[in-house]
This record gives structure tokens, sequence and C-alpha cells, in this order.
């Protein structure tokens, strides 16, 4: 490999409950690597604590392995763009200062990265020899995870406006907690999904929040989720194992209704066709499938990324830092990670 022009970005990504690094050439993703916690699950939710522990144990060995699958040494790297926030405190700052400690040892300049922005970014990874067709600008992106729930404008790769978000849970956090309150093992999501397939999406009906402009609101569905099996089990012990594929359906359903009600009139609003969608939830099939037929009934050119860059990743942190990187968008020593960090225009 002739490496002498080449930029090459490493991405840490230690937001979470993934350690993961990643290494991209000149736009091409080269390796993405990803070590996640199973300490967590008997906990039902993520430990912090834990978790800034298990980052410190695989941070090292994580970007040792991208590195070498990248068939590069440290010092090849030009640049190390590591994600500052938003997330948990203790986990950025095993990925902060690992950045730091690989900047002093190596020179490559340290690049700060938004892991919300990042999550956006992730439609231009590409990748070697696969097909790559990324959404054009201007763009609505569905962003839709354990944490968030936005609508966000993209204009440009760093310039992202945020038009609606969740005024309470995130649409994750509504599959979770209703998946926990079933019974469900921890992330429930992924559980709810799959029982869904087998279930009666039109079983039952659950309340829909009523707020203005783009907002979300998914506390209210929660709620009367709960007060709902409540009243259930009170008639039938069983209730909960006997319906439960029914259960798993009609929430999914009613959570993408929330959700594409607001994408919709987002999207007409701003007379954009081109949509994009990011985040843990957007593996979710009911919700991929809906996407699939609103893009076909409303013309929308529709950008649902491949599932291992929809997950935490630093593929869309270095990708990320790649972008910054030919803007000259560099941080010093004194960096410190943000607990809360809002997408910066
Ligand atoms: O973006 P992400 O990996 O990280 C966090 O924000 O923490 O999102 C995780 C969220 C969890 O709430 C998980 O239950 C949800 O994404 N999720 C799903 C599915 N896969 C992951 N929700 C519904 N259906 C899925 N297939």
């Amino acid at each position: 490999m002739n490496k002498e022009n080449d930029i090459f970005i490493l991405g840490i990504e230690s937001s979470c409950d993934d350690t993961s690094a990643a290494v991209i050439r000149n736009g091409v993703l080269l390796s993405n690597v990803i070590a996640g916690q199973k300490v967590h699950e008997a906990y039902g939710g993520v430990v912090p604590e834990l978790a800034s522990r298990a980052h410190q144990q695989n941070i090292v060995p994580v970007v040792d392995q991208a590195i070498k699958q990248a068939g590069i040494t440290n010092r090849d790297i030009t640049a190390v763009a590591f994600t500052r926030g938003p997330g948990l405190l203790g986990s950025l700052l095993v990925g902060t200062s690992f950045a730091k400690g690989f900047s002093l040892s190596t020179g490559a300049p340290m690049i700060e990265i938004n892991h919300l922005q990042a999550h956006v970014l992730a439609h231009f990874i590409q990748e070697e020899n696969a097909p790559f067709d990324p959404p054009k600008f201007p763009f609505l992106c569905l962003l839709v995870s354990g944490g968030n729930s936005q609508i966000i404008l993209v204009k440009d790769y760093l310039n992202m406006e945020v038009i609606g978000q969740t005024i309470d849970d995130a649409a994750g956090e509504a599959f979770d907690k209703c998946a926990k309150v079933m019974g469900l093992p921890y992330p429930g999501g992924p559980f709810v999904d799959k029982l869904a397939k087998e279930g009666n999406p039109d079983a039952f009906k659950f309340a829909k929040p009523r707020i203005p402009n783009f907002d979300y609101s998914f506390s209210g569905l929660k709620t009367s989720f709960l007060y709902f099996l409540r009243d259930q089990l009170k008639e039938n012990e069983n209730f909960i194992e006997e319906r439960k594929a029914d259960l798993c359906a009609s929430l999914q359903k009613t959570i993408i209704d929330i959700l594409l009600d607001k994408l919709i009139k987002a999207a007409k609003e701003n007379r954009i066709r081109e949509i994009a969608v990011a985040g843990g939830v957007s593996a979710n099939s009911g919700l991929r499938n809906a996407l699939i037929e609103t893009a076909a009934k409303r013309h929308w050119k529709m950008h649902i990324p491949k599932f291992a860059f929809t997950t935490d990743n630093a593929a869309m942190i270095a990708i990320s830092g790649y972008f910054k990187y030919q803007k000259g968008e560099f941080i010093g020593m004194d960096a410190v990670p943000f607990a809360r960090m809002d997408i910066k225009a």
C-alpha cells in the first residue's frame, strides 16, 4: 500500500457500552472493531461504573486490532477522532484519555466528534467494493436510539439543525421499558421486534401523544401500556404470556406510527423528499418496512444504513473525523468530554 499521500483517520467510540475503533483511508473504511459489554445484562440496563471499567479493559486491544486489520501502524495515522459527547461521562473519559495518549505518542492531531452528528454521518461511510449512494443535501434524518429521538435537518456534513425531538423518553426507551414490563431481557427492542412478527399489530390500541410541531413524546405510551397490562392481569394472570406476540406487535405499531407521523409532517413542511434514518432503533424491521412503504407512497428517496452502522460504532466517528480534518477542525489537549452536547451548526 502506498501510504504517503493518504489520510488515515482513527475513530474511537466509547460513549455508552460499546468500545469501538475504526480506520478510514481517504474516506473509505478499512476496519471497524466493536467490543460489546455483556456485564450489563444481569442488571437490566447499562451500569455506568461497570461500563467505564469495561472500556478501560477493551480500548487497547480494540484499537490495536483496528489498526492491524487496516494493514497499517500507529505512525501512519494522520489524525485521531474521538467521541466527546453526549454519553456517559465515565465511558467518554476512557475514549478521550486514550485519544490524548495516542496523539501525544504519535503526534497525530485530535478531532472531537459529536456522537449524534456521527450517527447521521454514518450514511457517508464508504466501503471498498460496495455500492455507495449517500443522501444528497439537504435531507431529513430521523435519529432514533436508546437515548434520542430527533428529526434533524441536514444542510451539509457539519451543518445540522434539530427541528424536532422528544420531550421525555426516547423511542428506544419506550421499546426497552415496555419490554421490561413484559419480562423480556434488556435491551428489549430486538425481542419486541422478533415477537411482533408473529403478532397482530391491531390487537390492542395504546395512547398516542398530541404535542405540537415536530416533537415527540413517549412517556404517555409507556404509562398507557403499563396500566393496560395491570388491568388485564387482574382478569387473567397469564395475559402477558398468552398475548405476548400481539402485545409486541401492537406496541411496535404504535411507536412506528408516532415516529412516522412527525417525520411525514416534517418532510411535507420542509418540502424535502430525501429522507434518512439512523440510530439503534432503525434496526427495527417493522420501522424499516414502514419507511420503505411510506417512501414509495410519498416519492421519498429513502436511505437506511447497513445494520452495523446503525448501532454505536467507530466507523461513523472516523468518517465524521475525515470531514472535520478536511476543514482543519482540530482540538487541543485540554479537551474534556461532555455528558450533554447538542448537534452544532
Ligand atoms: O443507537 P443505540 O445502539 O445506542 C443507544 O442509544 O444506547 O440504540 C440502542 C437502542 C435500544 O433501545 C434498543 O432496544 C434499540 O436501540 N434497538 C431496537 C432494535 N435493535 C436495537 N429497537 C427496536 N427494534 C430493534 N430491532
